[in-house]
C-alpha cells in the first residue's frame, strides 16, 4: 500500500464530475487500498477519488472515532443517495483537500446510499450521525462539489485565498 499525495484546493480536478466505475480491476482495488491508507495516515474519516487525482466514482470512509473500537474501512463505488431525511443536522466540516479550515454545513441528518462493493455486489445502507454527513460530503466530491460551496461567497473566497497561499508556501519548500 502506498500513501498518495492529496490534492489541495484550488485544483481543477476537484471541480470535475467523476466517471462511473464500470469494472472492478486490480488497479482499482489497489487504488482503494492506497486511498484507505492515505485517509488513515492524514488522518481523516473520508477520502474521494478526485482528491488523489483518480477521476472515478470511488470513495473510502471510516467514521469510527473511538480508538478502542474496531475500525470499519468502507469502499463505495458509484455511490448514490436513494433517500434523505427531511430532518437536518449541522456539522463542523473539514476536508483533507482544504487543510485546517472548518465550517458548519447543514445536510440531511440521515441518508440511504446504494453502491457497488469491490466484489461488484450491490449494497445499500442507512447512514446516520457522522457517517451520514461524511458519506454526503464524499459523494459531493465525486460531483466536483466541496463543502465550501455551501458557504457564502465571501467565506469561500477567504478560504480559497488561504489555500492558494498555502500551496505557494509548500511549493517553495
Ligand atoms: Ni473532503
Amino acid at each position: 500500500m502506498t500513501i498518495r499525495p492529496i490534492l489541495i484546493h484550488p485544483d481543477p480536478r476537484l471541480k470535475k464530475r467523476c466517471d462511473p466505475v464500470t469494472e472492478v480491476t486490480d488497479e482499482l482495488r489497489a487504488a482503494a487500498d492506497d486511498m484507505l491508507e492515505t485517509m488513515y495516515d492524514a488522518p481523516g474519516i473520508g477520502l474521494a477519488g478526485p482528491q488523489v487525482g483518480l477521476m472515478s466514482r470511488i470513495l473510502v470512509m471510516d467514521c469510527v472515532k473511538d480508538p478502542e473500537a474496531s475500525p470499519r474501512p468502507m469502499v463505495l463505488l458509484n455511490p448514490e443517495v436513494t433517500w434523505s431525511s427531511a430532518a437536518t443536522n449541522v456539522y463542523e466540516e473539514g476536508c483533507l483537500s482544504i487543510p485546517e479550515q472548518y465550517a458548519e454545513v447543514t445536510r440531511p441528518a440521515e441518508v440511504k446510499v446504494r453502491w457497488m462493493d469491490l466484489e461488484g455486489a450491490a449494497r445499500e445502507e442507512h447512514f446516520t450521525g457522522l457517517w451520514a454527513t461524511c458519506v454526503q460530503h464524499e459523494i459531493d466530491h465525486l460531483n466536483g462539489k466541496l463543502f465550501i460551496d455551501y458557504l457564502t461567497p465571501l467565506k469561500r473566497q477567504l478560504i480559497t485565498r488561504r489555500m492558494t497561499k498555502l500551496k505557494r508556501e509548500r511549493a517553495r519548500l
